[in-house]
């Protein structure tokens, strides 16, 4: 009898160390409720899933800081604009869980659509200062998507400390900005981007590239690269900084969307370059739109 106890035991504790998928949100918050009575710190990573070395080094960031990490892998409808890439962006939870799992991710979440918005949902949190630039210009309603999901997932998981890339700065800002008008009590860690050993910084999209865009693509970095050294050099005025940039960034195929330097408080454009400034590029590769960013203030 004390045995078959104590095997019971054992195969629980087991079970408890395998990482956990849930679908649905009744089933993750009540396995988080426990967590949270034990006193466990939960770490939260969003992401979109075609999970790369990037997603990576925010789940790892979180294992170091969290005696949870939980991951979601939602493609969120509500971020894409009708034209853009909703129905190709990969979707393969298999491999994503796979890659969980190997570096020791706890708990995955990863809800159908209707089980995040369900029918007759219509509130949409808008955020109308730090969203107007950059990405936000060319990308209407994309950071209210973003907002409204991130908010939804806080409140789902409520994690003590949540983890996102640098390589979205924006989103990053405008996020810092929700979780200080909302008052939500977590802790926001912010990832260095992890970048290719050519310097294209690693974006699920990167997968959407031909050979021929891929072997171009490294000059992004490049062109941040020229500014950041001229402004080392005590170059700040930012129509020459810009000029260092954008020709780096001319090719075949490629439309520049913007090449923006802007304040990091504000995100608003500065004509004066300064160690706040975050120099920012979005380019058209062909079919495919990618991002990269600076602060201008350090060499590495
Ligand atoms: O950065 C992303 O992958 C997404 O914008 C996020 C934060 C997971 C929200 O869908």
């Amino acid at each position: 009898m004390r045995l078959n106890l104590v095997l019971i035991s054992m195969i629980a504790e087991i079970a408890n160390n395998y990482m956990k998928i849930f679908s649905t949100i009744v089933d993750i918050r009540a396995f988080l409720k426990n967590a949270k009575l034990k006193g466990q710190r939960i770490g939260f990573v969003p992401t979109m899933g075609a999970l790369h070395e990037g997603h990576l080094s925010l789940v790892r960031a979180s294992l170091q800081n969290a005696d949870i990490t939980v991951v979601s892998i939602f493609v969120n409808p509500t971020q894409f604009g009708p034209a853009e890439d909703f129905e190709k962006y990969q979707r393969d939870l298999q491999r994503d869980s796979a890659l969980c799992e190997s570096v020791g991710v706890d708990i995955i979440f990863a809800p159908a659509v209707d089980e995040m918005y369900q029918p007759g949902h219509s509130v949409m949190i808008d955020e109308s200062v730090l969203s107007r630039n950059l990405c936000g210009r060319a990308r209407d309603g994309h950071f209210s998507g973003v907002l409204t999901v991130v908010a939804k997932l806080f409140n789902i998981v409520q994690p003590d400390i949540v983890f996102f890339g640098q390589k979205d700065a924006q989103q990053v800002r405008v996020i810092e900005q929700m979780i200080i008008d909302f008052d939500y009590d977590v802790e926001m860690s912010v990832v260095p981007t992890v970048r290719d050993t050519d310097g294209l910084a690693l974006s699920s999209r990167n997968l959407y590239l031909t050979a021929e865009q891929r072997a171009w693509a490294p000059v992004i970095y490049e062109s941040l690269q020229k500014a950041k050294l001229l402004y080392a050099e005590g170059i700040t005025d930012v129509l020459v900084l810009r000029k260092t940039v954008e020709p780096v960034l001319l090719g075949d195929g490629v439309e520049i969307d913007y090449v923006e330097f802007v304040s990091w408080q504000t995100m608003e454009p500065v004509e004066k370059a300064g160690d706040d400034t975050l120099l920012a590029v979005a380019v058209r590769v062909g079919e495919t739109r990618l991002i990269d960013n600076v602060f201008l203030q350090s060499i590495a």
